[in-house]
């Protein structure tokens, strides 16, 4: 048994962890839409992303909506080094997010920065959207973004973000208040047992 990442709900397999994980950060991300609690929050800003996230995740992990304290990597990629994170999210937020590329370049470096230990990608994603539905009155319908193709292009986006501006240019929407949309995005898309686990290590 894989050992799962400490938890508030005292469970020890990983892959328990991850489908309770799923159900009720969907749960709460449907809280989070139906509450329309992002109309509070700045888009774009590291407050609406730390707030996305420990709604998400409250309930679970001790650490959410807290930048991490650790040194994670995934793949070959090590993320931004967690003693210049507070620095990192700063410089980030404040990247403009006029237009269709701009928003993606700012997701990029914030998926870069990485700032939590885990569920980067779930609060992200609504962060993204959110950006989009203020700035472009457009959101991503995601049911049309093959996933495989947008882990791959998250992969490649560090070195190279033309692929994940293709794939979700081609997806963009204007129901902005579709739930479905909105939904599909918090998929977790990656998380079964033994393959997205970061690997650590300590400043
Ligand atoms: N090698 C990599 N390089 C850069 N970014 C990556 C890499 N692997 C994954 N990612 C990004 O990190 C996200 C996963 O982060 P994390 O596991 O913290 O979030 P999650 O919400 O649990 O995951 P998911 O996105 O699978 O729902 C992916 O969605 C992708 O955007
Ligand atoms: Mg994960």
């Amino acid at each position: 048994m894989i050992m799962a990442l400490e938890n508030k709900l005292g469970i020890t397999s990983s892959a328990q962890l991850a489908l309770t994980e799923e159900k009720i950060s969907k749960q709460k991300a449907l809280e989070l839409f139906e509450k329309n609690i992002l109309n509070s929050l700045q888009p774009g800003s590291f407050r609406a992303l730390s707030e996305i996230h420990r709604i998400l995740f409250e309930d679970i992990y001790e650490f959410a909506g807290k930048l991490r304290s650790v040194n994670i990597s995934k793949g070959n990629f090590r993320f931004a080094s967690a003693v210049y994170l507070k620095e990192a999210v700063e410089n980030v937020e404040k990247m403009p997010q006029t237009c269709f590329d701009e928003i993606i370049e700012k997701y990029v470096e914030m998926n870069i920065a990485h700032p939590f230990r885990e569920g980067n990608g779930r609060s992200g994603r609504i962060w993204l959207d959110h950006i989009f539905k203020c700035e472009l009155g457009m959101v991503i319908d995601w049911s049309k973004v093959d996933k495989t193709d947008y882990l791959l292009a998250m992969e490649r986006s560090p070195v190279r973000d033309t692929e994940l501006k293709a794939l979700l240019c081609s997806a963009l929407n204007d129901s902005i208040n579709d739930r479905e949309l909105y939904m599909k995005g918090i998929d977790a898309s990656y998380s079964y047992e033994g393959y997205n686990e970061y690997k650590t290590s300590e400043i």
